[in-house]
């Protein structure tokens, strides 16, 4: 950081909180609608006429016939006439039920096992964890913060029984008030922000590569290995490659050239990809950047994305988070960024050909004929689902010939029809409305602003698309729209068939053909989630689905090597009015009789969310990540009822030491005695 300590900004008053809210209000209103789309998006066609044309297309493909829409909303007539529990459950085992204390809770028969916690060492002169003394050296030699997206890898790459492998896993960002004594007690804890917090909270941001190793059937981490690796905010040089690198608009005092970018930014979900790289999301970048947007040179830009919002008092200390001192430094975050772990001297690389917006995650599959497809949800409200797709083919005989296929390629915005079918929609400059008229002279601009031409070419305005994660076993793809509770209820449409939706659902793609090349689609919802019981939720889960295993707001998925799939939740603060239970992971039936039925696996501690679930190739180990306990919705937990804070947390899970505060952490679990896990 190259900011003179007697210049600093006071960080309150570098975007003053509404009146009344304190942060943690504010970061929970965040993802408020922010902006109106784009003028000259198409109206979407979203009457309730509309949706009960689209139950009556379901119920007809489920058997229903000529089924009144008051009988097929209603789950109980729905459980009469569909019950059948006859065919056998691909998933083995008792799930564990709703509630919320504060530790972690896993099924029958299965262990959990901490496996790394936030401020574990990684290398061999790593300090040890001194919650009392922590300094930005020392975080950026330790496991960082809120681990998120997990991905697995086997070392060697071509062996996928090896006993040992590496993990891939985002830290997306910092709960400073439960990392730091002292700092929770103002009511805007930015009063007592210093350079150091901002630059340990830096270094505690980004991803860890750490390599496992297995003994006796058990995963334990290797503390001195060498291709363990911290990535961060503060340190980590990456290069911009694709058609916005070295463009105008991504040019700096400290990069003329617009190709060279210090860190990443809130990396949330992730991917890996069949060559072995490690894809990590940029997604809420604009709580990091301060500043007046009124009259800037990215006015247009930054409010599409809600830019600056100031939560992380960075700008303070460092001129390139301040948007009025480095206009384009908030233009070179928003990317997908490709890491290598087997070098670990290896530069990451943004791809902007991958678009810019506040992508979620980035899983990937192969096209019929070998090109890369890349999905990717902007986590938003009313916010559009992407997929890209590379120009050139895999080489699957050589590996760094692999390393440019995100480099160029098309990438699509997702219309959604009300008959169940949709289209993916190219971003390409120069067509339809992508054009000078708009304001885009270049690709570079097209990507860079990827909401707005989004906008322009009627993508489906859906709600937060999180998570989109293709089953390579099925060829189906699998899109977690977790809630969106200022959708109006004249507003909704097929994919979002509720307002204001609490819940969040779930919508499953099919190719034809199962070629993910194809620009068509047909889509339907897996489970439209929240209370089945609840007749005012209009919640829609298969009959054989328990008072437990229902759940609300689907984040993070993944398909296991059975090809089943696992749903992780995230509520957020109102954990209360939305499930009652704290977030978990329930394994999800997608097909035949048994589709929407799901069981409830893992339950997180009070105030974490569940992320990252990830299967071993052998399906013996799913790893998950413990991110934020003692953070979320404490006040709304009975035994303890207050905010949770570093001196007074409402858990000290995992190590529960005296003095030692809440720590994110990874956990793997096994079957007891082997076996696959679920
Ligand atoms: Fe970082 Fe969309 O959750
Ligand atoms: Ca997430
Ligand atoms: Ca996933």
């Amino acid at each position: 950081m190259t900011t003179d300590p007697k210049t600093h900004l006071d960080p309150t008053q570098l975007h003053p909180l509404p009146a009344g809210q304190t942060l943690e209000q504010a970061i929970e209103e965040d993802d408020d609608r922010p902006f109106e789309p784009a003028k000259g998006t198409p109206s979407a066609p979203t009457l309730g006429a509309l949706w009960q044309k689209r139950i009556s297309r379901r119920d007809a493909l489920r058997g229903f016939g000529k089924t009144g829409l008051a009988l097929s909303l209603s789950t109980s007539a729905f459980a009469l006439a569909a019950c059948d529990t006859s065919q056998a459950s691909s998933f083995d085992f008792i799930e564990i039920e709703h509630g919320v204390d504060e530790t972690h809770h896993v099924a029958p028969d299965h262990k959990a096992k901490v496996l790394i916690r936030w401020g574990d060492p990684l290398f061999e002169d790593s300090p040890a964890f001194d919650p009392e003394n922590q300094s930005a050296a020392a975080q950026l030699k330790q496991f960082g913060y809120n681990n998120d997206y997990v991905g697995f890898t086997p070392l060697p790459l071509k062996n996928p029984n090896s006993d040992r492998a590496l993990l891939c896993v985002n830290h997306e960002y910092t709960t400073d008030r439960l990392m730091h004594p002292g700092l929770a007690t103002a009511k805007d804890p930015r009063a007592a922000y210093t350079k150091e917090i901002a630059e340990i909270s830096m270094a505690a941001h980004g991803g860890s590569i750490v390599e496992i190793a297995r003994t006796n059937g058990e995963w334990e981490t290797v503390s001195d290995s060498p291709y363990n690796r911290r990535i961060s905010t503060l340190a980590t040089q990456m290069t911009i490659d694709g058609p916005a690198s070295g463009h105008p608009r991504l040019q700096t005092s400290a990069d003329p050239s617009g190709t060279k970018v210090i860190g990443t930014l809130n990396n949330c979900a992730g991917g890996m990809t069949p060559w072995g790289t490690y894809l990590m999301s940029e997604e809420n970048f604009h709580m990091y950047f301060s500043g007046n947007v009124e009259g800037h040179t990215e006015e247009r830009n930054y409010k599409r994305l809600g830019l600056p919002r100031g939560i992380y008092p960075w700008g303070a200390f460092d001129k390139r988070f301040h948007i009025e001192q480095e206009p384009n430094e908030a233009n070179r975050f928003g990317w997908i960024v490709e890491v290598d772990p087997y070098d670990p001297t290896s530069t990451p690389v943004k791809h902007t050909a991958l678009g810019r917006f506040k992508h979620e995650g980035c899983e990937t599959s192969l096209t019929e004929d070998g090109r890369v497809v890349v999905y990717s949800g902007d986590d938003q409200r009313f916010e559009h689902l992407y997929k890209f797709i590379s120009s050139k083919k895999i080489d699957l005989k050589s590996r760094s010939a692999n390393l440019n296929l995100l480099s160029e390629g098309t990438l699509y915005t997702a219309r959604f029809n009300e008959d169940g079918t949709g289209e993916w929609v190219p971003l390409v400059y120069g067509t339809g409305e992508l054009t000078e008229k708009n304001g885009f002279t270049s690709q570079a601009d097209v990507m860079i602003e990827c909401r707005y031409a989004a906008d322009l070419v009627g993508a489906t305005q859906l709600d937060r698309p999180e998570d989109v994660q293709p089953n390579i076993k099925t060829g189906k793809v699998y899109v977690a729209l977790t809630n969106n509770k200022i959708r109006p209820d004249s507003e909704i449409d097929g994919p979002n068939p509720r307002g204001p939706n609490l819940w969040g659902q779930i919508v499953e793609l099919t190719y034809a053909n199962n070629d993910a090349a194809s620009t068509e689609f047909t889509w339907d919802l897996v489970v439209t989630c929240g209370d089945p019981n609840d007749e005012a939720v209009k919640a829609d889960w298969h009959a054989g689905t328990s008072s437990n295993g229902w759940f609300a707001c689907p984040d993070n998925l993944a398909v296991d090597p059975k090809g089943r799939l696992w749903v992780a939740t995230d509520q957020g603060h109102a954990w209360s009015q939305k499930s009652g239970t704290a977030d978990g992971i329930w394994a999800l039936e997608t097909d035949g009789e048994l589709r929407g039925l799901a069981r409830m696996f893992f339950r997180v501690p009070v105030g974490a969310e569940m992320c990252g679930p990830c299967f071993a190739p052998s399906g013996e180990a799913l790893f998950v990540a413990v991110q934020h306990p003692g953070s979320d919705g404490t006040g709304r937990w009975e035994p303890f009822a207050r905010a949770s804070t570093y001196d007074d947390p409402a858990t000290r899970w995992p190590d529960f030491e005296p003095k030692t505060p809440p720590r994110p952490s990874l956990v793997v679990i096994s079957r007891d005695g082997g076996g696959q896990v679920g």
